[in-house]
């Protein structure tokens, strides 16, 4: 069984990920400093797929520790890197966090893959590279655009960086997935998003609106150009984002390639408003929500959502799980969480 390390593997997507490798014959060894995840994640995923996985608690800046662990490994044969700061707000308040962070555990990632000859690398990018596109659905073409925040600076950032990396040294294969909106949880309620503090993101607001941690859910912008004057986000569960790691890992070692990389988006390609979205949540779980229409956001952008062709076509696979299950899934780990 081929043995992937996953940096950030107690976070998030990083989690949803780990299992989705387990049920698809991988070992994956986890990374994670518990900057922004909890140790109880690790009892969670190991009750999920019943065995037991590796983990090291280590902080991706540190090349030292870093290496310790692909030598103690020994037989790393891909990296999944999740792990970055991702607060988009944050971000703009502490930028050099930002930069630090996320640029040099990439350098680290990549300084080890060429010192120990691993070949494979799935990088975890983002939407929001580029800004706010003319043309929608937004294809891998679309150039990069006016971007607001150091987060997506630092994934921009890190796409050149690593296809200046695979150039150099001929012989690495890379896919950055441009992720969009990641939502809901997995169906067991045993793991699923733990913002730290306030929720920035909608969903975990959402939730958490629920179940009266939060009195109210603000709307941020009600009078864009969109259907119902709210903003348009192309949601994908947060299963499907951890599938689309396992296929393109899968594509990476049946390609066996020479040297490439290739971005990807990886959403639904379909728009949802923050309306629908509310309604939707409402509608799946028999809930009202306490809303209120309130002035936009700084930084948001009006609209986006992917055009997933190349993904299908080249990695074969799209998203199959739609909102209503997301909403289920998220409401589900909420009652549960905590
Ligand atoms: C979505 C919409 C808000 C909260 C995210 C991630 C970013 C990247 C792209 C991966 C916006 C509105 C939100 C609330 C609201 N993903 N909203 N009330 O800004 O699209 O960015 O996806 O890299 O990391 O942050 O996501 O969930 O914050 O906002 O009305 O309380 O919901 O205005 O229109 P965003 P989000």
């Amino acid at each position: 069984m081929k043995k992937i390390l996953v940096t950030g593997g107690l976070g998030f997507i990083g989690s949803h990920t780990v299992i989705e490798l387990h049920h698809a014959g991988y070992t994956p060894v986890i990374i994670d400093d518990l900057s922004n995840s909890e140790l109880f994640i690790l009892d969670r995923i190991e009750k999920i797929i019943q065995t037991k996985v590796i983990y090291h608690q280590i902080d991706c800046c540190n090349q030292a520790a870093f290496n310790q662990v692909i030598e103690s490994e020994k037989t790393i044969e891909g990296i999944i890197h999740f792990a970055a700061f991702k607060s988009v707000n944050e971000s703009v308040d502490q930028p050099l966090k930002y930069y630090r962070n996320n640029l040099n555990s990439l350098l680290v990632v990549l300084e080890a893959m060429e010192k120990y000859n691993i070949k494979n690398l799935i990088f975890s990018s983002s939407c929001t590279v580029y800004g706010q596109p003319e043309v929608l659905p937004v294809t891998e073409s679309t150039p990069y655009g006016e971007i607001k925040t150091a987060y997506g600076k630092t994934k921009r950032m890190c796409e050149d960086i690593i296809s200046d990396f695979v150039v150099a040294t001929k012989n690495k294969n890379a896919i950055a997935l441009r992720y969009f909106n990641p939502i809901g949880a997995h169906p067991s309620g045993l793991i699923g998003e733990l913002p730290k503090g306030i929720p920035n993101n909608l969903m975990p607001f959402i939730t958490q609106t629920a179940k009266g941690i939060r009195k109210e859910l603000n709307v941020f912008g009600f009078d864009y150009n969109t259907t119902d004057g709210t903003c348009v986000r192309d949601f994908i569960h947060v299963v499907d984002l951890a599938k689309a790691h396992v296929q393109s890992l899968n594509y990476l070692f049946k390609n066996n390639a020479v040297s490439f990389m290739h971005c990807f988006n990886v959403g639904t390609g379909k728009g949802t408003t923050v309306l629908e979205m509310i309604h939707a949540f409402e509608k799946a779980n028999d809930i009202k929500l306490n809303y209120k229409l309130a002035p936009k956001r700084e930084g948001d952008i009006e609209k986006i959502y992917a055009d997933t062709s190349n993904f299908e076509s080249n990695i074969g696979w799209k998203a199959e799980l739609a909102i209503v299950n997301a909403c289920k899934d998220a409401w589900n780990w909420e009652k549960n969480v905590g």
